[in-house]
């Protein structure tokens, strides 16, 4: 059975293409290489001995779209992870923004629409919930006005495939994302962020490397019990098998909605500086860090209630964040060798 998985080459992309490949699913990658890099098909390769059909092109080019879905017109599910996912340039660039992660899925959904039945997974994000009122976030948490227009795209996307499930033959599964991380446990496939890492654990693997010099911990003044920012950090394999039970739900209808939203964390809530002590205790060195101000628009706290995900989708994040921490520390000293 051939599943389309649009941004197959990206971070958490590529460990979903391995998982499906595991599970005897045939794999059509889509990508464009904006922030991947063709070099990650050895990877995949290397880890599940198995060759994903993969097409370069750019899914803002509506006619290059439905030469694709015409060329593989027995593609039987769809994974979208394509999209530009950097809060500040969305920011700075909102159009882009916009372009990238909102027309490519209309572009999608046009040709789905099409079909007589349509499998769809969203890559979407707890950036919807904002800062919660109860922790931990169950899925019904009221929708908070998005901080970004990146976290714009993802709130509008749920509601173009609501919208869209309603009177199609697509039916559509959503994943909220909680801070995705790690490697896979090979070392074949990781994060390949590119320039100075925005986000908490690149920057903490690049320091510990000797990349950087230190890391800023952004603010020790919040009311958690350290004082630092509590998130909850999933290991992308985990993410990635969730992708996978997720389609096999689509696929098999049992009592399945036209539209459904998962919370995809652990359930447990990590500080800032309870990720450094873990780091240390993995890496076995100290992390040179210095408290700093606090960023703008971070939120205090977000943990996921996973209880929907384990009992509907019968998925459960199975690595613990030393397990998580130690593959990345594991890619970052691969790539830098
Ligand atoms: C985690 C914590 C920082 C860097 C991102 C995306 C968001 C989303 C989830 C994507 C925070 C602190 C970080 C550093 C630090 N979803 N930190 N020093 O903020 O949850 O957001 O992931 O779809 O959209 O932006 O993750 O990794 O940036 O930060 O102290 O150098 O680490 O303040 O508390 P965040 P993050």
């Amino acid at each position: 059975m051939k599943i389309l998985v649009t941004g197959g080459l990206g971070f958490i992309g590529s460990h979903t293409v391995v998982e499906l490949q595991n599970e005897g699913f045939e794999v059509v990658i889509i990508d464009n290489l904006s922030n991947s890099s063709e070099e990650v098909l050895k990877g995949i390769v290397a880890i599940s001995g198995k060759t994903p059909i993969f097409e370069k092109m750019d899914l803002r080019i509506k006619n290059e779209v439905e030469a694709f879905f015409k060329k593989h017109n027995d593609v039987a599910g769809v994974i979208h992870f394509a999209a530009s996912k950097a809060v500040g340039e969305s920011v700075e660039n909102p159009l882009l923004y916009y372009e990238n992660n909102i027309n490519t899925l209309v572009y999608i959904l046009q040709e789905l629409q099409q079909k007589a039945e349509a499998h769809f997974i969203f890559s979407s994000s707890c950036t919807v919930y904002g800062e919660a009122e109860k922790m931990p976030i169950t899925e019904d948490a009221s929708i908070q006005v998005a901080m970004s227009p990146y976290g714009n795209t993802k709130q509008i996307g749920e509601e173009i495939i609501t919208d869209v499930a309603k009177v199609t033959n697509v039916n559509a599964i959503l994943l909220r994302y909680f801070n995705p991380m790690g490697a896979h446990p090979t070392a074949e496939i990781g994060e390949l962020p590119i320039g100075v890492p925005q986000n908490l654990i690149p920057f903490i693997t690049q320091t510990g490397i000797g990349m950087r010099k230190e890391l800023s911990v952004y603010g020790n003044d919040y009311s958690t019990p350290d004082g630092t920012c509590i998130r909850d950090y999933i290991h992308v394999v985990d993410l990635a098998k969730a992708h996978v039970v997720a389609l096999q739900r689509l696929l098999n209808k049992k009592n399945l909605s036209k539209v459904e939203t998962f919370n995809l964390g652990t359930g447990t809530g990590s500080s800032v500086l309870e990720v450094i002590t873990a780091f240390e205790k993995v890496s076995g060195q100290k992390l040179p860090y210095k408290i700093v101000g606090r960023r703008d628009g971070d939120i205090i706290s977000a943990y996921a209630n996973t209880d929907k995900a384990n009992t509907v989708l019968g998925w459960k994040a199975q690595s613990t964040l030393e397990e998580a921490l130690a593959s990345a520390w594991k890619w970052e000293q691969k790539i830098r060798s």
